[in-house]
This record gives C-alpha cells, structure tokens and sequence, in this order.
C-alpha cells in the first residue's frame, strides 16, 4: 500500500473515495461537520434517512454528493468519542481497510486521521491507522498456484490530518508506522513459512539476507560444533533429535558507536517445529507448531523495523534455532544435561524444549554487557489457559522494565499482562538428579517456565514474554499475527525519548 500524508478540507479531495468518521449518537466529527457544511446537511440527512447511529462496525457508503469532488464517501462509525481506544481504533482501520478493498476504488483519504484526543494523539492515529490496515490487506499466498485477488485492489491511502501545522509530525509518524509495518509483515511471512522450508537453516540464511539490505547490521551464525565448544548442552540435547543441525544465530545492529551505549538484546525461541520429541505431542493441530518460532520471527521483525527507522541505538538479536524431533538420537525423559551457566537440568519431559534452547542462549548474551534483555517465546500452552489469545504473558526480574514494556504495548494496542515471579513457585523445578528439572508440573505452567529461565538471567535486567498465545491465530483464519513486534518497537522507540 502506498501511504501519504495531507490536510484539506474532505469535500476538495480528488480521491476516488473519502472515509468520514461518525461517532454516536449520530455525532458528526470534525471531518464529517465540514463536508456537512460544505454539502448543505446531506451527511446529516443520510445519517438521519439510512438510519446508521455512528456505532462501531457501522458503515454506510454515499454516492455522488453534491459539492463534493469524490464520487463515494464512506461514512464510518467509531462508537461514543470518549470511549475510543487503540483496540477500537484499530478494529475501525480494520474494517475499512477491508470495506475498501472490495469497493473497487483504488486509491482513498481517510479522515479517521482526524479525530485525534486527548489519549490517543496524531502520531498514534497514523502509526495505529498504518498497522491496522496492512494488517487487514495482508495476504500469505506464495505457495497458492492460483491466487484469488480483488479485481480493482485499493493501492493509494491519504492520510489527513486536521492543519497543516501538523504535516511535518505526521510524516515522521508515518516514518515510523511504515518500518513497524513492515516488521510486522517479515514476521508473520516467516511464520507461515511451512517447517519443511523454514528449518534452522532458513532462519540463519534469512539473517544473511537481512544482512544484505542493511549492511549496518552484523551477523555472525554459531553451529553446533561451536555450541558444543561453549558447553551448550541444554540447547544441543534438542537440536540432536533432528536431522536438521540447530543454529544460534547473532545479529548485532550498530545505531550509535560501539562505546556509546549498552545494547538493548532480544531473544528469540526459534524451534521451527516442535513435535515435543519423544513426549510427543498428540497430531491435534500439530502443523500449528510451525509458529513455534513466532519469537524469532518477531525478533527479525523488530531488528528490520529499527534499522527501516535508523534509531540510534545499539540492538542485538540472538535467535535459538531448532527442530524439535524424535529422532533415534533424540533426548529422552530422565537425560541429564549440563547448561552453559554450568548448572545442571534433568529433563522431564522433552516437549519443555523451548526453556532448553533459550537458557543456553540467555547465558550467552551475558557477553554483550546488555542494558537490558527481552526474550519472546511461544513458551507455554498454559499461557493460552491463563490469559487467552489477547494478553502476551511477561515476566521479569526488573520492575521498571515491566511497566516500560506494558505501555508500550498499551500506546500500540499490542498488549501484554504481568504474572508473578515469586520464589515458591521456583520449588515445582526440585529434581532427585540435578540441579533442577525442565518441567514444574502442571500448576502455573508459565511461571513455573520462566522461573527456569530466571535461574540464567541473574546477571542483567530481564524480561520474559510469553506469546504463546499472540503469535497466531488458529482456525478458520489460521496465521501468523506478527505480535509483539509493534510492542517491542514501540519499546525501543520510548526507550530513545
Ligand atoms: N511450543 C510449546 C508451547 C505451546 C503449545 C504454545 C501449544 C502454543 C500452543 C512448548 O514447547 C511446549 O510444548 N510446552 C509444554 C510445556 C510442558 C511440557 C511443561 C506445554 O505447554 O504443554
Ligand atoms: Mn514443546
Ligand atoms: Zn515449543
């Protein structure tokens, strides 16, 4: 889709097509008053004669209005002006977004743009109004050899804002609104990827082409000899199951010089496919655990939206890559392991892979002095029972950083929910063997999962993020969400105000 910016009045645009917002009550917005205005009462009176309230959902499309350049207006509800959010906000793009591409114009103004408030400002409209809607238009048919297509796609978007004072503001958000757009895109292509082609060796080779377009970033990929050298034997005893070889794969953005700042360090779980091993899981929806490298997608995503951005700041992302598969080689329940961090972990049940994969690539990231790391992990099934499909489950060890990350997340309508990291729970991983166990029984699965991970992450400031829950959706409208990634770019952007 091809963005822009500009300010007028609706009734002057040239566009095939205007979107005028409306809110309850039949309340006409900013927009909507002028082309009221403009137009003689004829918004008011097709309001009032088509019978439409302004509710969220409703849409009524206008055509040829007198003193109006566009040919269709497309009224849109936003429900009562004081109670619009960002999750609202974005389910009206949404709609629109879809509304449109179906109506056969191909290029629109949008004047949702215009109501900006108190809570949620211009910036966050156009970066909101931006996700939404390439979110809603994106389609995953690579691999379809007849592709279904609108005849007359919508390929131009204006967004208006209400002065022009604001053009300058606006462009810069749109800056940014496309790069996170486009994160968001890479992860959900990477997570749709079928396991068959998408295997560790994809992920590091999509690395290098990353570091191709932007030679800014460095990219160095560890094998498993050189794993094995550094004592990675939690992450080894999953990777040996598979035929395909596990890779760490390192990727180190310079925004600002080497000495000026400590890095911000993603973790990302990257098992390509995770079968559970030899506890295998139950074939139930088992090609779904292809998304179990939704974090490593969304750590790719974030590190191409940064270096799209050109933020000053120094990122590393360090992706766990791994098949997980019962091969003849494979670990099985009651192997003992011993850690990069030297500690030692009984493994219970081998489809607790992910814990195994990340503590080795959380100790290694030690060596970067980080500021502060995040991993992002499809970690726990538990996580779906505890919060669903809407909250990302985050953990953390730093306070501070957990209501960083929650606003982020609020700003972007990428949301995350907090869950406790007490001691008491740490006592469900006492192993007879080793120092701990892989598994903490099935209370609190989550926690239990990242109080593991706590036990490598002592050395620096850490959060947890949980997507089992937010990295796809399932069903009839199975795929990819490409969440967290306006989450954590939205994070790093906050992080550099
Ligand atoms: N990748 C799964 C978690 C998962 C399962 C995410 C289903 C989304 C949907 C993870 O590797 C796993 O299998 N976790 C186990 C842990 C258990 C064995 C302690 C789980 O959640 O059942
Ligand atoms: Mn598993
Ligand atoms: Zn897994």
């Amino acid at each position: 889709m091809q963005f822009s910016i500009k300010s007028g009045n609706p009734e002057k645009q040239r566009n095939a097509c205007i979107v005028i917002p409306v809110f309850s009550g039949r309340k006409l917005s900013r927009p909507a008053a002028t082309l009221d205005k403009a137009t003689k009462g004829a918004i008011k009176q097709h309001l009032k004669r088509e019978d439409m309230e302004g509710d969220v959902g409703d849409l009524l499309w206008l055509y040829d209005l007198d003193d109006c350049f566009a040919d269709r207006i497309l009224l849109v509800g936003c429900g009562a002006e004081r109670e619009l959010t960002a999750a609202r906000f974005k389910k009206i793009n949404h709609a629109v977004a879809k509304a449109l591409n179906k109506s056969g114009a191909a290029d629109a103004a949008s004047y949702l743009t215009g109501i900006d408030n108190k809570s949620l400002n211009l910036n966050t409209l156009i970066r909101l109004s931006v996700l939404s809607i390439e979110e809603a238009l994106y389609i995953f048919d690579q691999y379809k050899t007849t592709k279904k297509k609108p005849k007359r796609p919508l390929r131009k978007l204006t967004l208006n804002v209400s002065s022009r004072r604001y053009l300058d503001k606006a462009e810069l958000a749109m800056h940014e609104a496309k790069g996170m757009a486009a994160g968001v895109k890479l992860a959900r292509d990477l997570g749709n990827m079928p396991p068959n082609i998408c295997n560790p060796t994809y992920l590091a080779r999509q690395a290098k082409q990353l570091q191709k377009t932007y030679p800014a970033l460095d990219v160095e990929i560890l094998n498993e000899n050189e794993m094995k050298d550094l004592g990675m034997g939690a992450f080894l005893s999953v990777s040996q199951g598979s035929a395909q070889p596990g890779k760490l794969i390192c990727m180190h953005y310079n925004g600002i010089g080497k000495d000026a700042g400590k890095p911000i360090v993603l973790v990302g779980k990257g098992i390509t496919f995770d079968t559970g091993g030899i506890s295998i899981k139950p074939s139930q929806a088992m090609d779904e655990m292809k998304y179990d490298m939704g974090g490593a997608a969304s750590v790719f995503g974030t590190l191409q939206a940064c270096m799209d951005m050109q933020l000053p700041v120094n990122l590393v992302g360090v992706i766990a890559a791994a098949e997980n598969m019962p091969g003849s080689n494979a670990s099985r329940p009651g192997d003992i392991v011993t850690t990069m961090s030297g500690q030692t972990v009984e493994i219970l049940n081998t489809d607790a892979e992910g814990r195994l994969v990340l503590c080795d690539a959380l100790t290694y990231v030690e060596k970067y002095d980080p500021e502060v790391v995040i991993d992002i992990a499809t970690l726990t099934g538990a996580c779906i029972m505890a919060l669903g499909h809407h909250a990302t489950g985050m953990l953390t060890n730093t306070s501070s950083l957990g209501r960083k990350l929650e606003n982020a997340g609020e700003v972007i309508n990428d949301r995350l929910w907090e869950l406790p990291l007490w001691d008491e729970y740490g006592e469900q991983l006492k192993s007879n063997f080793a120092d701990m166990a892989n598994i903490g029984g099935r209370p609190a699965g989550t926690i239990t999962a990242a109080s593991y991970l706590s036990k490598f992450t002592k050395n620096y400031r850490w959060a947890h993020l949980d997507i089992a829950g937010t990295a796809w959706h399932s069903g009839k409208n199975k795929g990819a969400t490409g969440r967290p990634v306006p989450l954590l770019t939205e994070f790093i952007l906050q992080s550099l105000k």
